[in-house]
């Protein structure tokens, strides 16, 4: 014990050292927007530059909408003293946050760093935060004076400039060639304990020697549960490797904290993360019917749908009451055709199997609106950037079939990157060679009774850099129609180059406008999805334009600060999420994201990512899955798969949650469910565990005393006027609340 209280001693006294040697950027910068060679003068005079902060984009300070060149300028003393305190002399880093899109770092004038380029060319293998490495004796650092740091940004799209956390100037540090890699997923073995293993790694030559030291640590009253200090030694190319086991814990997560000291510097560094914890029941073998309760498609147009359905197979299939034009293959739940004749049909549908059958009361809706729950689906860019390619595509479409499509997932979606360089003569788009067969991966999808969605540009140009619509949106139309396209993403990047540099709102409209038109030429149900980031206040208009569903936001990441601030700020759109047309707060960042070839786990907790699927459902919206489906471990599974929260998601009457409650330390959200009963969802946006209590004598609230906690999928015991509950930080408990 004493030794753990003496390393606690002296990883304190290193962190507060660490401190010393940083020095914090988050303050003091100036801004313009434009672009000039000067600016990264040191003897220009940026005085009449307005101040700027770098935590948040430039578009919420003041330069709303603004696309293109913006210049940042910071005076900083450098002191040597960083250097000497180091323990390796030899460079610095400059930790700057997320830079939107390309940067160009210049101090005291010369170019000392860059990102990207002009227009696109994002490597996304380095999506994040900025971090740049400089030899400690780069002529450009002026020790002990005052530098000017000058950083040229070039925003293609959406949100713009330096934000972030963490922003600082410190020595590059022995401890920054080591990484704690806990990528590994956890396991379960033969008693379903939790079993895993992690890696202390370095590139570094440094003979690494000292301790690793685990706890366990209960985050309701911060207590360690286990504990264990093991000699832990590693170099470049001979990692260390750790495994263990946890018996049985209790259904919440639980914080695994490894820190590795080395004995001859003394330097420290740790990581922490949550054990995961499913709640989701095992769907029994018995049959069930899951997924929305109604389907929209237009009169005339191909028909899909896919019954989801559980249970053990070989399940079989039966409709009474499909309108006239539809057929459904017992064998597969897939219902095809065409209906020609407008109106709303009431179907039962049957699922059997050897251990019994279910039924289900389904309205099919042949008419103008389609889309009448938000989609559940796949999108590739989150979890592949811009290197997705068609195999990649298959393995997610297999996936979501065998593991996913049962509970009423159904969309494909490829994002930006499949779009060859050049139209072919005739101006028609094509596919790289990525993509060798657009349509036979569209039939191939098709076939497994899921739908397809693509990804373009009004602009010129993608956000990525790709081909985009610009002056050919009838002839992209016809080619997604002609591929079997079901679903297309259109984001705004480059067309800010084409239409005036302040837009109206007409201007936010036309491109939509545009393609809606293009769009309703083709006999194909076409899912039209808005990607604009939410300028114009979308929500007010993105109905009328014809929009299925439009973003609210800019990009998110799989942090904390991201989802929540996205998450939590749904307030004013809320209104005019209706069935049909559904604001969009972007995609879900669990599982194994990356946005690009090299993915992790998402930096969510695991309570976090309850927070994340509870709150999109509540705000009705499209869920869209990030992650690369071919690893969708058990926890990320759990969280995809529980039907009771996906049918909040899909209910009918197609309302978004109100905030009812916002506490600084929690927050409750309310839905509108179309039998007449509640979904709440009590967030605990502190990170204590916290005791929460919901007054059902509340207006809102009042006589809905039958509380069912939907993750766990079991109706709670309350007596008296409250309902108390405790949730764990940055978690939820989501219930439905009816009389
Ligand atoms: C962004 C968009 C992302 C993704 C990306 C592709 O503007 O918000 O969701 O589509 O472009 O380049």
């Amino acid at each position: 014990m004493r030794k753990i209280f003496m390393l606690i001693c002296l990883a304190t006294v290193l962190f507060l050292k660490a401190k010393a040697q940083e020095i914090p950027i988050e303050k003091g910068w100036k801004f313009t927007t434009g672009d000039s060679s000067q600016w990264s003068s040191p003897s220009y005079d940026d005085k009449s530059w307005k101040p700027i902060s770098i935590s948040h984009s430039w578009e919420s300070q003041g330069y709303p909408n603004y696309d293109g060149f913006g210049w940042y300028r910071l005076h900083v003393v450098i002191p040597s003293s960083i250097k000497e305190k180091s323990y390796l002399k030899d460079s610095i880093r400059l930790d700057l946050g997320i830079i939107d899109d390309n940067d160009e770092v210049y101090l005291n004038g010369k170019l000392i760093a860059e990102y990207g380029g002009k227009g696109g060319n994002i490597k996304t293998s380095q999506y994040g935060p900025r971090s740049y490495v400089i030899a400690a004796n780069n002529p450009a650092i002026l020790w002990d004076k005052e530098n000017v740091l000058a950083i040229r940004i070039f925003d293609t799209g959406g949100d713009g400039g330096i934000y972030g956390d963490y922003q600082k100037i410190s020595m590059a540090d022995l401890m920054d060639n080591v990484t704690i890699n806990t990528e590994a997923d956890f396991g379960y073995d033969d008693n379903d304990n939790l079993v895993k293993s992690i890696k202390l790694a370095s590139n570094s030559k440094y003979p690494y020697k000292g301790k690793l030291a685990f706890k366990v640590i209960d985050p309701e009253n911060d207590a360690v549960v286990y504990e264990k200090l093991n000699d832990a030694d590693f170099t470049a190319g001979k990692p260390f490797t750790y495994a263990f086991n946890l018996a049985k814990l209790d259904k919440k997560s639980y914080r695994l904290s490894y820190t590795f000291t080395d004995e001859k510097s003394g330097k420290a560094k740790s990581k922490t993360e949550g054990t995961p914890y499913v709640l989701t029941p095992y769907p029994t073998a018995k049959p069930r019917i899951n997924g929305a309760d109604v389907f929209g498609a237009h009169p005339g147009n191909p028909f899909l749908y896919m019954v989801p359905a559980t249970g053990k197979k070989p399940l079989i299939y039966e409709a009474e009451g499909l309108p006239a034009g539809l057929k459904l293959d017992a064998n597969t739940g897939i219902i095809t055709g065409v209906v020609n004749q407008k109106g709303d049909y009431p179907v039962t549908f049957t699922v059997h199997n050897r251990l019994g059958s279910k039924t289900k009361k389904f309205t099919i809706k042949i008419g103008d609106l389609i889309g009448l729950t938000p989609a559940l689906g796949w999108n590739s860019w989150n979890a592949w950037g811009l290197t997705v390619n068609d195999s990649k595509v298959r393995v997610s479409a297999k996936t979501m079939t065998d593991r996913l499509a049962a509970h009423g997932w159904s969309y494909i979606n490829i994002d930006d990157g499949w779009e060859a360089p050049q139209r072919v003569t005739s101006g028609e788009i094509v596919p790289n060679q990525k993509f060798p067969d657009m349509k036979g991966l569209t039939d191939y999808v098709h076939s497994l009774g899921l739908r397809m969605g693509i990804y373009s540009s009004p602009g010129p140009r993608t956000c990525g850099g790709y081909l985009g619509t610009w002056q050919h949106e009838d002839q992209d139309a016809k080619t997604y129609g002609d591929w079997g396209i079901d679903y297309l993403k259109y984001d705004w990047c480059s067309y800010s180059e084409v239409t005036d540099k302040t837009p109206t709102l007409a201007d936010y409209k036309t491109p939509y406008q545009v393609m809606r038109a293009s769009l309703n030429k083709i006999p194909r149900d076409i899912m039209f999805s808005f990607c604009q980031y939410g300028m114009g206040d979308v929500w007010k208009w993105g109905a009328e334009v014809g929009g299925n569903s439009w973003r609210s936001t800019g990009d998110i990441e799989d942090t904390w600060k991201s989802m929540s601030t996205i998450g939590f700020n749904q307030v004013a759109d809320g209104p005019y999420a209706q069935p049909g047309h559904f604001n969009d707060p972007d995609m879900l960042v669990v599982g194994k994201v990356g946005w690009g070839d090299s993915q992790h786990n998402s930096r969510l907790s695991p309570d976090e990512q309850y927070t994340h699927i509870s709150l999109w459902s509540l705000l009705s919206a499209p869920l869209l899955i990030g992650c690369d489906l071919g690893k969708l471990d058990r926890f990320t599974l759990g969280l995809l798969t529980n039907d009771e929260v996906i049918a909040i998601d899909q209910d009918a009457l197609g309302k978004e949650a109100r905030q009812a409650i916002k506490t600084g330390g929690y927050q409750v959200w309310i839905k509108d469910l179309e039998d007449g009963n509640k979904a709440v969802g009590i967030f605990n946006t502190s990170d204590k565990y916290q005791t929460i209590t919901l007054n059902l004598k509340d207006n809102e609230l009042s006589g809905y005393a039958k509380i069912r906690d939907v993750w766990q999928q079991k109706y709670l015991i309350i007596s008296g006027a409250n309902y108390t509950t405790k949730v764990a930080p940055h978690g939820v408990v989501m219930v439905k609340m009816s009389k």
